[in-house]
């Protein structure tokens, strides 16, 4: 049914000719990375095997209310059990890498405060080997959301500086027992949205909230947001300082962090539209970054936030301005930015000092950006990928860049397997990114979102983003035309180089 579905017409007067044309002079780089991503908690389930303890995440989805359909992820799509044939799937799309995330909850289950768990060492050790042994290169995250629940009860986790202790020690013992395979590290997957969820908007774990953010009902601490991106920020530079100068040189791997990232793209013209968007630009992307790259936060934070802003120190500082060998951008979005501060503007989803300028519902010419889908965050714009690469390649001076994620979900129940939508989407956002790459920018991989339907954070299993169609009852996986597509387009850009 799906490989039939490939060769209709559809198909060819939608994809494959405009895609032979845009190709003509293109070539991807020989080592270029073409990958899918995942990352434990939405995937791996066993939420308490092999002595994993529970993590923010599973308390969290815990609590009635917190997820749109009420389900938790103690399954998933039940990876710990089932990788290899998920690596077999891989195998199969001819992908060369595999993006995954490991579990702190598994490998410390109470932090610092407890001993190594031999047995998660073991599991991850194991699933290592069965990727590298399938030709299969390993990019992989430290923490994508999950930590040891441990950390949130005794200490506030990203609220107290001395997380930053715990998360050091974390990434010593992952370098230490895996470092010899694994080449690619992320430190953080999306801290910003991690941030902002976590703390201003209080829908993800810790559920704290800042008063001026528009939806919340309580007001926690108007800097709290500040304060876990700070403590962050500087776990992130202890745990590049300590394979700089404990690893690198031996396992000679790169060390990064991925972002989520959000085309703001001007209203008008206008010089305060432009400013706007610079502005959401740094409520956003460049916060993390800057302070890595540069050794401080951007301008416009620090004219608009003052004293809030928290300062690094000397000893925080250690390795910055070498404090990443790679950025990880996942593109998926677009909005539009305009000027709040200096005129009247209808309040967008933020609210606060800091979004209040963003009009996310701003529209141009009574237009919106793209095509809306049902899922409330997520406007398709494919020119977003090619502006958002070229903005990090001009601000951090052409550094390497790796699109961590980039996919489409859709909320629905239905099997969905004839995903034209997703193909279309896929294939638009690839060509900007070779756009970006003809302009310069050093992209060096692509990662899907996601090989799998998975757990979508709190919309629960209501959003599907995979390439494969799960059905969370028997675990089956079926392949959905964007699987094809996938392999067929590796395949060419394979073929060419
Ligand atoms: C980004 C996150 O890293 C991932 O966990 C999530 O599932 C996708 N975006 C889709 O929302």
């Amino acid at each position: 049914l799906v490989s039939s579905a490939l060769s209709s017409t559809w198909y060819d007067d939608h994809i494959s000719q405009r895609e032979s044309n845009a190709d003509e002079n293109f070539k991807f780089p020989k080592n270029f990375l073409f990958g899918t991503a995942s990352s434990a908690y939405q995937y791996e389930g066993a939420y308490l095997t092999d002595g994993k303890t529970l993590s923010n995440w599973d308390v969290f989805t815990s609590i009635p209310g917190k997820i749109a359909d009420g389900s938790q992820a103690k399954v998933a799509v039940d990876h710990y059990h089932r990788y290899p044939e998920d690596l077999d799937l891989m195998e199969e799309l001819g992908v060369n890498s595999y993006r995954l995330s490991l579990s702190w909850a598994r490998i410390l289950p109470k932090g610092r405060f407890g001993d190594v768990n031999m047995a998660g060492i073991d599991h991850y050790n194991i699933m290592i080997n069965d990727i590298v042994k399938r030709g299969i290169e390993p990019f992989v995250t430290l923490t994508h959301y999950d930590i040891p629940q441990e950390l949130e009860f005794r200490y506030q986790s990203w609220l107290n500086p001395q997380i930053r202790e715990d998360f050091e020690h974390y990434a010593e013992i992952c370098f230490r027992y895996f470092g010899d395979r694994v080449k690619f590290w992320a430190t953080f997957n999306e801290p910003n949205v991690q941030v902002i969820m976590g703390y201003r908007k209080g829908t993800y774990p810790p559920s704290r909230c800042s008063k001026t953010f528009g939806n919340c009902t309580r007001g926690d601490s108007e800097i709290e947001p500040l304060v876990a991106a700070h403590n962050i920020i500087r776990s992130h530079l202890a745990a590049v300082n300590l394979y700089r100068t404990k690893f690198q040189e031996q396992q000679r791997g790169k060390i990064g962090i991925v972002m989520n990232t959000i085309w703001f793209e001007p209203v008008s013209d206008s010089l305060a539209d432009r400013l706007a968007a610079e502005r959401a630009q740094a409520f956003f992307f460049t916060w993390f970054l800057d302070p890595v790259v540069f050794g401080r936060y951007p301008r416009e934070m620090q004219e608009i936030l003052g004293k809030d802003l928290p300062e690094f120190t000397k000893d925080d500082l250690k390795s910055s301005k070498n404090g990443l060998d790679f950025i990880g951008i996942n593109q998926y979005t677009s909005r539009y930015a305009k000027d709040c501060l200096h005129s009247a503007c209808e309040p967008g989803q933020g609210g606060s000092r800091a979004e209040g300028f963003v009009n996310a519902n701003a529209l141009k010419d009574g237009l919106p950006l793209g095509e809306q889908t049902g899922v409330n965050w997520f406007t398709i714009y494919p020119q977003g990928m090619e502006e958002m690469l070229m903005y990090a390649t001009k601000r951090y001076r052409n550094i390497p860049l790796y699109v961590t994620e980039n996919g489409f979900g859709e909320n629905s129940t239905g099997v969905m397997l004839n995903d034209y939508r997703r193909v279309k989407f896929m294939s638009n956002y690839l060509d900007a990114l070779k756009r970006a790459m003809r302009k310069g920018a050093d992209v060096r991989g692509y990662f899907t979102w996601s090989l799998l339907d998975n757990f979508e954070w709190i919309s629960g299993y209501t959003i599907r983003f995979g390439m494969y169609h799960v059905d969370f009852d028997t675990q089956e996986r079926t392949p959905r035309l964007s699987a094809f597509w996938y392999k067929n387009f590796i395949f060419q850009h394979r073929a060419q180089s």
